[in-house]
């Protein structure tokens, strides 16, 4: 039989499953906890697979396990030439890195719509209003269908096409499914496609009915399409292909390796990723933690995460119980790509926030739209879920936990242009209610950025730009 690259490790109890007997929904059968990708030939560099400089290996196995370590100059050398090279899978920024995700037997099998290699933007803005001087955007919204989900959907979706599945699904509040229906219509694949009913953005099931998903819209929120296709993927020869998947975090890893690699192979001081249903905060912690592993990094940045007011879970579980117990809420928030109650992934995310020494924060609908219109103003913009993170940083900073000359990451996940609804009603005003704005009420008002309605007149428009002193 094949020996395979990588195994899958339960994150609750550590028991090692045969990548035959896993489950269609990739829990656990004994804990019911969340699988992990694993790579055998890195942890044995060390024997606990912790650490990792690899210097003093002794032994023959050791040894040996170390020869078949990547060596960290190589790999850095080898992806940056990679990006020159005209072949799909050398362009595409996630299978660039693909010797640090082998999760495939044969890369024939790679579906890809060249994702990844997205921009790292110095936010001069932000400086400004903040006083704060390195601070990044990483924007995952400048992949194919405008969200971070792409960099996942191509590892997970291609595993599928591997495995000879013709149906994959998912239940979503919107990006995941327009990434998935993307990646299936590009391999020949059928997608069905659960989302909360009114509760997800145009843009999005726009992308999910165009690239030709089979779309159901089911009365309860995400949550209940969750509860729905765990029995679907049980009854159905469909591959699940949410967040739970964890292939899909071996995608979503390599934002991670290309903010190194943009920043020279330094990491930052920290990085701020909004919280959902909390696996991608998760796959940029293991990215981080097996850079340092490899050698490839000497540090790992803090990683925080920041979720809406009225969906955060994760917020209160470490108020609460220091991350030890999580309370499902019945989540509501304007921001509904991360309209969860119930995160799949947030025992994950309490461990990457444990070992990076990270936070967890939460922003008001009020603070979310004004950072949204700030993030905007710096030329770039964002859905609103990934402005939760602007709204970390500026939390964090009054707190004192990042120090104005610190560097920082935020991670804005998906493109403006997913919820201009949203957009659009902030700058009429008709967004928010007056109690939801509260004390943010002036700064709003300098954000905002009507539309002015004239007849087709030069002198009309003239005064208007006379009005402005320009
Ligand atoms: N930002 C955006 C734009 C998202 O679409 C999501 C999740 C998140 C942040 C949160 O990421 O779930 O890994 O913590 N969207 C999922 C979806 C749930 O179905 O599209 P997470």
């Amino acid at each position: 039989m094949m020996q395979e690259s990588h195994r899958l490790r339960c994150t609750g109890c550590a028991r090692l499953i045969a990548l035959a007997d896993l489950k269609e929904n990739f829990r656990c059968p004994e804990c019911g906890d969340l699988y992990e990708v694993e790579y055998p030939a890195w942890s044995g560099q060390n024997g606990s697979g912790q650490n990792g400089s690899g210097q003093n290996a002794s032994g023959e196995a050791e040894g040996a396990a170390k020869r078949n370590l990547p060596n960290p100059s190589a790999l850095r050398w080898l992806w940056k030439e990679r990006r020159s090279s005209t072949e799909l899978k050398d362009q595409s920024g996630v299978w660039r890195f693909r010797d640090l995700l082998p999760i495939l037997r044969d890369e024939q099998h790679i579906v890809s719509l060249r994702e990844g290699n997205t921009p790292l933007y110095h936010l001069v803005r932000t400086a400004d209003l903040t006083g704060a001087d390195r601070i990044f955007a990483k924007h995952q919204g400048m992949n194919p269908t405008g969200s971070f989900k792409d960099t996942g959907m191509t590892t997970a979706l291609s595993v599928a096409y591997e495995r000879g599945f013709s149906w994959v699904a998912c239940a979503s509040t919107g990006n995941t499914s327009a990434a998935m229906a993307a990646y299936a219509a590009r391999a020949g694949m059928r997608s069905l496609v659960l989302i909360p009913e009114g509760k997800i953005a145009w843009g999005k099931l726009s992308q999910a009915l165009d690239y030709g998903a089979l779309t159901i819209q089911l009365k309860t929120d995400f949550d209940g399409c969750v509860r729905v296709l765990t029995e679907v993927v049980r009854r159905a020869p469909v591959y699940l292909l949410n967040s739970v998947n964890p292939y899909r975090l071996e995608g979503q890893k390599t934002p991670a390796l290309e903010i190194a690699e943009q920043m020279d192979w330094e990491v930052p001081d920290h990085l701020i990723v909004p919280g959902g249903n909390l696996a991608n905060g998760s796959a940029l912690g293991k990215a981080f933690l097996e850079m340092k592993q490899l050698g490839l990094t000497d540090r790992v940045p803090r990683i925080s995460i920041v979720q809406a007011e009225g969906a955060n879970p994760l917020y209160r579980s470490m108020q609460e119980s220091g991350g030890e117990r999580l309370t499902p809420v019945e989540a509501d928030t304007r921001a509904s790509a991360i309209r969860i109650g119930n995160p799949a992934s947030w025992r994950k995310a309490v461990k990457v926030i444990r070992a990076t020494g990270g936070w967890v924060e939460e922003a008001t609908e009020a603070e979310i739209a004004l950072a949204k219109a700030e993030i905007g103003a710096e030329g770039i913009g964002c859905e609103p879920a990934s402005a939760v993170t602007m709204v970390g940083l500026k939390k964090f900073l009054a707190a004192g936990k990042i120090g104005v000359h610190e560097s920082v990451v935020l991670l804005l996940t998906g493109h403006t242009l997913k919820d201009s609804d949203y957009t659009i009603e902030y700058h009429r005003g008709t967004l928010l209610r007056e109690e939801e704005i509260g004390p943010l009420g002036g700064e709003i008002e300098i954000t905002r950025r009507n539309t002015i309605e004239l007849d087709a007149d030069v002198d009309a428009v003239l005064r208007v730009l006379e009005r402005l002193a320009v």
